[in-house]
């Protein structure tokens, strides 16, 4: 396994964008489907009977996955993480972790919702799942399953964390999505019950991915207001990024028991740090969590593109990346058709 704290030291050269952020992560998504609604990322009223899925022929195969996983590690990629949708539907995704674990130096990471891993946890750790991160948005057992919108217990997801502990894919990192007035007053206590057990919470400020979970500014808790509101509790100090392109912002339990993250994208966006590209299940490239559009990496694929070909595809389109929309976000940018983070990969 690569240590993430080393990876600004890694010998490949770095391909750096107009801005000069240098290609590290990958996240490809395997799936476009979830058997979650989460009402912030695939409200039912969207998604529900009726709703267009990618037929199967149109996904990208695990020898595409794999090929593309390993150009991208050839221009200096060295996390790979695999989402969705929810990525444990994927049929044989063991499979594919067992294939992507061949290619050396790569570090292997998948989120989740949990709600499969009591039982994948140990075959995906033995393929070569180097983590995870379990997304789970309280512990409150109404609110979460409102939150899904599948009426699914926290006490499965909490099983797959355990499934996932014991089976070494370690620290765990847990997502929690905030929103005023849904979830915020139970957040304390998520906090607490992870206190001191390795695992590490990260608090995601609610975002306006995609287009269809009406997203208001005043559902989104400031980062600070919730660090306040742990602090008075439990208190807590800032770290330093362990290196360039962390998501979070991290911060330790003063008595030593652990951390917590906090991902920042509306009050204080991190684009000047961003080195993640990502594709879509339909093999979409795709810079910016807040882009319209993707490079078509399926037809270069499909069209029989050496690996020579499409690493010159991808560096075509990273050097000539300049996205920021977190730090352009206003009135202008708002009503632009943004891709959903289920098709995305969050
Ligand atoms: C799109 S999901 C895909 C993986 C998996 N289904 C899961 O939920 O962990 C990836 C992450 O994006 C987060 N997410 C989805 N919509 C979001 C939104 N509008 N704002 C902030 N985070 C969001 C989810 O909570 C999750 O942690
Ligand atoms: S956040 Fe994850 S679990 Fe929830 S609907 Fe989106 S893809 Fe599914």
């Amino acid at each position: 396994m690569t240590d993430p704290t080393t990876l600004d030291h890694v010998d490949a050269p770095a391909l750096l964008d107009r801005l000069g952020r240098p290609l590290r992560d990958l996240r490809v998504s395997v799936t476009d489907r979830c058997n979650f609604r989460c009402r912030y990322c695939m409200p039912r009223e969207v998604f529900g009977p009726g709703f267009e899925f990618l037929p199967r022929d149109e996904i990208l195969s695990f020898e595409e996955i794999t090929t593309l996983t390993r150009v991208f590690a050839g221009l200096g990629v060295r996390k790979v993480r695999l989402t969705g949708g929810e990525p444990t539907l994927r049929a044989q995704l063991p499979r594919l972790v067992g294939m992507l674990a061949e290619i050396p130096d790569l570090d292997i990471t998948m989120t989740t919702n949990g709600s499969l891993l009591k039982s994948m946890a140990r075959p995906l750790a033995e393929a070569g799942l180097d983590r995870v991160t379990v997304s789970l948005d309280s512990l409150d057992d109404a609110i979460f399953r409102s939150m899904n919108d599948m009426d699914f217990p926290v006490h499965l997801v909490l099983e797959g964390i355990a499934a996932a502990e014991a089976t070494g894919l370690t620290p765990v990192k847990i997502n929690a999505v905030v929103r005023r007035g849904v979830n915020d007053h139970t957040l304390v206590d998520l906090a607490r019950h992870f206190k001191g057990t390795g695992h590490i919470v990260r608090f995601i400020e609610y975002m306006d991915v995609g287009t269809t979970n009406g997203w208001r500014l005043d559902e989104v808790v400031p980062a600070t207001e919730l660090i306040e509101r742990i602090h008075a509790e439990m208190p807590l100090r800032p770290l330093e990024p362990s290196y360039r392109g962390e998501v979070a912002q991290r911060w330790a339990y003063e008595d030593g028991s652990g951390e917590i993250g906090l991902i920042t994208s509306v009050t204080q966006p991190f684009c000047g740090d961003c080195t993640r590209a990502r594709v879509t299940a339909a093999g979409e490239l795709v810079t910016c969590l807040f882009g319209t559009h993707g490079f078509d990496l399926r037809a270069r694929l499909r069209d029989g593109s050496s690996d020579e070909a499409l690493a010159e595809a991808i560096r075509g389109v990273w050097t000539q990346r300049d996205d920021r929309y977190s730090e352009l976000r206003s009135e202008a940018t708002r009503d632009l058709p943004r891709l959903e983070m289920s098709r995305l990969g969050g």
